[in-house]
C-alpha cells in the first residue's frame, strides 16, 4: 500500500534546543553506567557525536548543495586518518556500513570459483560465516574448522591448508574470547602459498595496534560500532593495492568508477572502487573524528594501556577466584567468564548498572582504555555475591551487599606489576 505524504515547500526552522533524546524515560545514562560490553556495541565517544551532530546540524540548517560541498572530503580524510592507523595508504581505505558488508564484497570479489576452498572458523560471529557458506552455490568448497577452543581451532586451521586452498578468512581477534591468533604466522603462510587473507578486524582495531606494512593482509575490515565508539552503520575496509587488481567488479555504483558511458565502464584503481551511491556523512563524520582522536592518542599508548587493564582484570578475576579464559598476552580488552547461567549473571549484573554480554556458554567483560579497575572490583564483588549465593562465601555486610557501579568500595585492590599508564 502507498503512503501519501504531504511535502511542505518551507525549511522547518533550526532550533538546536529542542533535540530531545526521545527514549529517556526510566533509562540510565551512558555516565551512569559500569559499562564492559565494548565487544557488542560501545557508546559514542564524544568526538564521533560532536562531529556527526555538527554534519547534522549544518545539513539541517544549511542543507544542500553547500553543506555537501562542505563535507565533499570527509571520507578522504577518514581513509587518511584510518590508513595511519594501520599504516598503508589513504587510496586502500574506503567506508563500508557495517563489517559484515566487507565481508561480503571480499567474498564476492575476490576470484574464487568451482574447485576453489575457503577456510573459515566454526566459532566466527556470523559476519564472518555466512558470506563465505554462500559461496558453495558458485561450486566452492568452504571448510569450516572446530577445535577445542579458539587457540586449538586456528592450529587446526594452519594444518588444513591444502593446495586447494585460495582465501582464508578469520578475526583477528575472537569475539568469543578474545583470542589473537599469531597474525604474522597466518601472514606469512598465505604470502607463501598463495591464498587470500581476509581479516575481520572490529575486535582488534582500537584495542590492539596493527600494522598492514609488517603484516600483510589482503582485505581487512571493521565496523566502526566497537572500539572506535563511531556509532552505527559505518566502518572501514582496507584493499591492499596488490590484491586490487585481481578483484572482480562484483559492485558498481556512480561512486565506483573512473569513467563511464552506456557501453564501457573504467571503475577507479583505488579501494573507493567498492563505494556505490549517496554516503552515510554523519557516519563519516563520526568516524573520522574516532579515528583523528585515537591517532592523536597514540594506538601504541592505548594498546599498553589497554594490556595493563587486560592484566589488572585478571589479577582482580583471580583474587576472587572466578574463573576465565586466559590466553595471555594473546588476548584483546575481551575476558570471557566461565560461570553457570551467563544470561542469568549478565541480567543480575544489569541490575546492578554493571554491563557485560552472555555469550553462548561464557560471559564477556570487555573494556577499552579508558575503563576503571575500580569498577572492574566492583564487578567482581557483584559477581561473587551471584556465584555465591546462597552459600557460605559471601561475608554478611561486606560481599553480600549490592554496591553501586563506579563507587569505591575499600577492597584492597591486587597488587599489579607496575601502574596503569597514564595516556
Ligand atoms: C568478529 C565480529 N565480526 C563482526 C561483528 C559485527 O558485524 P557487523 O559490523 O556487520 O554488525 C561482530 C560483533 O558484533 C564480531 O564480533
Amino acid at each position: 500500500m502507498t503512503q501519501t505524504v504531504a511535502h511542505s515547500a518551507s525549511v522547518p526552522e533550526f532550533n538546536a534546543g529542542a533535540v530531545r533524546v526521545g527514549i529517556s524515560n526510566g533509562m540510565k545514562s551512558s555516565s551512569e553506567k559500569s559499562f564492559f560490553n565494548f565487544a557488542t556495541v560501545a557508546p559514542m565517544s564524544r568526538a564521533a557525536y560532536e562531529a556527526a551532530r555538527t554534519f547534522m546540524d549544518d545539513f539541517y540548517q544549511y542543507g544542500p548543495p553547500e553543506v555537501l560541498y562542505r563535507y565533499d572530503s570527509l571520507a578522504d580524510n577518514m581513509a587518511a586518518e584510518a590508513a595511519r592507523l594501520i599504516n598503508c595508504a589513504p587510496a586502500e581505505i574506503t567506508y563500508l556500513k557495517n563489517t559484515t558488508e566487507g565481508i561480503i564484497i571480499a567474498s564476492e570479489a575476490l576470484p574464487l570459483g568451482c574447485g576453489d576452498e575457503v577456510l573459515v572458523l566454526g566459532n566466527e560471529y556470523p559476519a564472518n560465516l555466512l558470506p563465505w557458506l554462500r559461496k558453495r552455490h558458485d561450486g566452492v568448497t568452504v571448510k569450516v574448522i572446530t577445535g577445542s577452543d579458539n587457540e586449538a581451532a586456528f592450529r587446526r586451521l594452519l594444518e588444513s591448508i591444502s593446495p586447494q586452498t585460495r582465501a582464508i578468512s578469520m578475526s583477528s581477534a575472537q569475539r568469543y574470547d578474545g583470542f589473537m591468533p599469531n597474525l604474522a604466522l597466518l601472514s606469512e603462510r598465505c604470502r607463501d602459498q598463495g591464498i587470500f587473507l581476509v581479516i575481520d578486524a572490529v575486535q582488534h582495531i582500537g584495542a590492539r595496534a596493527i600494522d598492514v606494512a609488517k603484516t600483510p593482509v589482503d582485505i581487512l575490515v571493521c565496523g566502526g560500532q566497537k572500539y572506535l565508539r563511531a556509532g552505527l552503520g559505518i566502518g572501514f575496509m582496507y584493499v591492499s593495492q596488490n590484491v586490487l587488481p585481481a578483484l572482480r567488479d562484483s559492485r558498481v555504483g556512480i561512486r565506483s568508477m573512473e569513467h563511464f558511458d552506456e557501453n564501457s565502464y573504467v571503475l577507479r584503481n583505488t579501494a573507493a572502487r567498492f563505494q556505490d551511491g549517496t554516503q552515510n556523512m554523519a557516519g563519516l563524520a563520526a568516524l573520522n573524528a574516532s579515528l583523528r582522536e585515537i591517532n592523536a592518542i597514540g594506538m601504541d599508548a592505548i594498546e599498553q594501556k589497554n594490556l595493563a587493564i587486560l592484566q589488572g582484570i585478571k589479577a582482580i578475576l583471580r583474587e576472587y577466584k572466578i574463573d576465565f579464559i586466559d590466553h595471555g598476552m594473546c588476548q584483546s580488552n575481551i575476558v570471557s567468564l566461565r560461570t553457570a547461567d551467563p544470561s542469568a549473571l549478565a541480567n543480575f549484573l544489569m541490575e546492578r548498572g554493571v554491563y557485560i554480554k552472555a555469550i553462548q556458554d561464557v560471559t564477556r567483560v570487555s573494556f577499552i582504555h579508558e575503563s576503571k579497575l575500580e569498577d572492574v572490583e566492583v564487578m567482581a564483588r557483584h559477581l561473587h555475591e551471584f556465584l555465591h549465593a546462597g552459600t557460605n562465601c559471601i561475608r554478611s555486610g561486606s560481599l553480600g551487599k549490592p554496591e553501586t557501579a563506579g563507587r569505591r568500595t575499600g577492597t584492597k585492590r591486587p597488587k599489579l606489576s607496575s601502574p596503569l599508564p597514564t595516556i
